[in-house]
């Protein structure tokens, strides 16, 4: 396959820029669009890709129709960071200008070498009109001195066929890169001909040339048709497989959105290029978590971003020109098998006005003092007897028509997250298994015009949701069955991220 002159690739980026600035007025002025949460300046972003940092900057490329508030064929969209906490938008890193990655530069991932940013990603050719089947998949790279102009190699495709065996051969993306020893590493998202997720295991000593060394990991019939997204890195003396399957059916609460994303703890066999591991775990119980993609932070933290969006779902931002957002950064660690997430602990310079509450209990209906708004986070503490109910509702209109409401039931163990009267767009209940620890729930809630992501205790459980509540509704009502205190109640008004 030819490569075409990189201003070529220029003259797709120019076209693309020139056309978001004309629609970006219009998604600025969206009610829904996020302060603090990272977005497309307008039109469709989703994955994450290539997070990793270079030359002292944290960057993020993500997937993005410039186009449109829709998915279309995928550019990688491009913002940067010296500290995980205020960001710019960049130019537009790759386009889809060349024969090989035509109809879409999926996603992938960045690493450096020799002092230069690494793109790895995934060419996506249709080469017939069922999306499902007729597509050529291939994996690529591009380059970059400065993190801002990236040239595709020459050599593209570097991967131009899936290997053989039990490997589906057109499913068959998301290169995620990282350097161990003497070799450059990539898992990949793959299904296996009878439909099972898998992750594949590349090496490579120069970026360039690259050896499949075998499958990985492979699902039973439970973990879905694909794994989308794969992300593998040590923690501790284990490690842990990130793997975004899609097909897997609903288990009780669990597993109702179209596509999971979870986890899997274990250890990695870089001799047998096998990764044998403990049960599945999703990494959220929200409604809106997907392709989460991790790097190192300056201070050896792993640090996860996911596309706080749904493949499928009713996006009424796209009436405002704009869909999709990330999460924040959240730092992960283990206990035991499992996985904790926190909010990275940076993002508290983002904090603007204080108020607190405390000794509150929790009967009926409560509101307190200048608690309201929806652009903020939340702390709190509450001490509760067993089987007690008790939670907050936010974005609730003044005449109760409106609202969000997460309540936890002590009964059940559970931690319900209810949309049904949040506004527009999709309604919907989520439910993570929660249990009071020392009597106590402790919460994070971090609010942004149409998402609210929440954090229990140490980590054990985080929930993410997009919610479309209109422009007066940001009332934040506590409410519960007299049987809970709230010891604390901390507010912050939230400033945004953009530099
Ligand atoms: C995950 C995903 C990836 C693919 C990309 C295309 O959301 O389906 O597997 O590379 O999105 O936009």
């Amino acid at each position: 396959m030819s490569y075409k002159s990189t201003e070529f690739s220029n003259d797709f980026i120019a076209r693309a820029e020139t056309y978001l600035e004309q629609v970006k007025p219009v998604a600025e002025a969206s009610l829904w669009k996020p302060k603090y949460h990272l977005s497309a300046p307008a039109n469709w972003l989703s994955d994450p890709n290539g997070f990793s940092r270079f030359k002292g900057e944290y960057h993020m490329f993500y997937q993005h129709h410039p186009y449109g508030p829709t998915w279309g064929n995928m550019y990688w969209g491009h913002m940067k960071s010296r500290d995980l906490v205020n960001w710019q938008h960049m130019p537009i890193a790759l386009a889809p200008d060349q024969n090989y990655d035509k109809d879409g530069c999926f996603s992938g991932s960045a690493v450096e070498k020799d002092g230069k940013l690494y793109l790895l990603y995934t060419g996506n050719v249709w080469t017939g009109s069922d999306w499902t089947r007729d597509l050529l998949q291939v994996q690529c790279a591009a380059v970059s001195e400065d993190g801002v102009t990236f040239t595709k190699l020459p050599q593209n495709p570097l991967i131009s066929a899936a290997p053989s065996g039990d490997i589906h051969p057109n499913h068959f993306r998301d290169p995620k890169v990282w350097r161990q020893g003497q070799y450059y590493y990539f898992v990949l998202g793959s299904r296996s001909r009878s439909d099972r997720g898998q992750a594949l295991l590349y090496r490579s000593t120069d970026l360039l040339n690259w050896e499949f060394v075998s499958v990985l990991a492979q699902g039973d019939e439970r973990l879905g048709y694909m794994w989308e997204c794969p992300d593998l890195f040590a923690v501790d003396d284990k490690h842990v497989l990130i793997i975004s399957p899609e097909g897997m059916a609903p288990e009780g609460d669990l597993y109702h959105n179209k596509s999971q994303s979870g986890y899997l703890v274990g250890q990695f066999d870089e001799e047998r290029g096998k990764f044998e591991h403990d049960d599945f775990y999703l990494l959220d119980y929200g409604f809106n978590f997907y392709a989460p993609q991790t790097t190192l932070d300056e201070q050896g933290r792993r640090v996860l971003i996911g596309w706080m969006s749904m493949w499928d779902d009713e996006k009424p931002e796209a009436a405002d020109q704009w869909a999709g957002m990330m999460t924040i950064p959240r730092v992960l660690m283990l206990r035991g098998n499992q996985v904790l997430s926190t909010p990275h602990p940076e993002l508290s310079q983002l904090r603007g006005t204080h108020i607190a509450h405390t000794g509150v209990t929790l009967k009926n209906e409560v509101t307190l003092t200048g608690i309201r708004g929806n652009c903020l986070e939340l702390g709190m503490t509450i001490r509760a007897q067993e089987g007690s109910v008790f939670g907050l509702k936010f974005g609730c209109s003044e005449d109760g028509t409106e609202e969000t409401v997460l309540t936890f039931d002590g009964r059940e163990g559970k931690l319900i997250l209810d949309r049904t009267r949040s506004g527009q767009g999709p309604g919907g209940i989520r439910k993570a298994p929660v249990q009071l620890k020392d009597g106590r729930l402790v919460l994070r809630i971090f609010i942004d015009q149409s998402c609210a992501e929440i954090f229990v205790g140490d980590g054990e459980q985080t929930m993410s949701a997009r919610f479309y509540p209109s422009d007066t509704s940001d009332g934040i009502v506590l409410f519960g069955d007299g049987l809970a205190v709230l010891e604390q109640l901390g507010k912050w008004e939230m400033n945004s991220c953009w530099l």
